[in-house]
């Protein structure tokens, strides 16, 4: 996954690039990454190929990237320091203002230690900020264990000593639906991948859907309905914590 594209000062994934999901989380975190006041330091909890490295160098003064090193290998870019296997950063305590975990908790087998590791790591009253995925093929396998609900988050955060500011559902049945279908028929299209330019048209074509369902919801002419019947089938989570004194 390429970083975020940004235009006058404005970042964001393009629909016409990225899976719609991807898309529509990216842009609640950073409508919400606004309301962090607290901008001296920040680490990005990994990182991968660090999407959002370039916004978030902007917005702070020092940004660190922190990665597990067996799964990062699969990445293009390299962390600043690597996460151990009980989940360790060898930062000091307190020595960040904010901590990004952006589609990383379902790769944790032990999500909770992470989550204390972060709470050391935060200045009183930090914040952390997060997207996970909760429709979501197997993927970065074997690494890949959970699928959590809006429940098992938030007592997963409260348990781990941090106050929810914000936790929200991203995405419907409708979007699950139409992003499913790309998905399904995104299989058959990939034995002729070496093809490019029929690719490309067929995989645009088969994007339709999702691309139609993002447009809708972005001028509100499915969210109101569908997200209050069926918000339950979400593409994932987007959430702002802070840390509890
Ligand atoms: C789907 S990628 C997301 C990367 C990036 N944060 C982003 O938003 O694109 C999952 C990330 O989780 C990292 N990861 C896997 N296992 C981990 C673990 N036990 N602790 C911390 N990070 C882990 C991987 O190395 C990878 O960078």
């Amino acid at each position: 996954m390429l970083g975020l594209s940004h235009r006058n000062r404005k970042y964001f994934y393009s629909i016409f690039s990225h899976p719609v999901s991807r898309v529509m989380k990216s842009e609640l975190f950073i409508k919400y990454f606004k309301l962090i006041d607290k901008r001296d330091s920040v680490l990005d909890y990994g990182s991968g190929d660090g999407p959002y490295k370039e916004m978030l160098k902007h917005y702070f003064e020092h940004y660190v990237a922190a990665d597990y090193q067996v799964t990062n290998a699969h990445h293009s870019v390299r962390p600043d320091i690597f996460i151990d296997d009980n989940q360790n950063v060898n930062v000091d305590d307190e020595s960040f203002s904010c901590v990004v975990i952006s589609e990383v908790l379902e790769h944790v087998y032990r999500p909770h230690e992470a989550l204390q590791e972060i709470n050391r790591v935060l200045s009183p009253n930090g914040f952390v900020i997060g997207t996970v995925p909760f429709f979501m093929w197997e993927h970065e396998k074997p690494y890949d264990f959970h699928r959590y609900t809006y429940f098992g988050l938030k007592r997963m955060f409260e348990d781990n000593g941090f106050e929810i500011v914000k936790l929200d559902y991203v995405g419907d049945i409708v979007g699950v639906s139409t992003y499913g279908f790309s998905k399904l028929l995104g299989n058959f299209i990939k034995p002729i991948r070496k093809i490019k330019p029929l690719h490309f048209v067929l995989k645009t074509i088969i994007s339709i859907p999702s691309i139609l369902y993002y447009f809708l919801v972005k001028v509100k002419f499915i969210k109101s309905f569908f997200m209050k019947y069926f918000g339950e089938y979400p593409f994932g989570f987007v959430f702002v914590l802070r840390k509890s004194v």
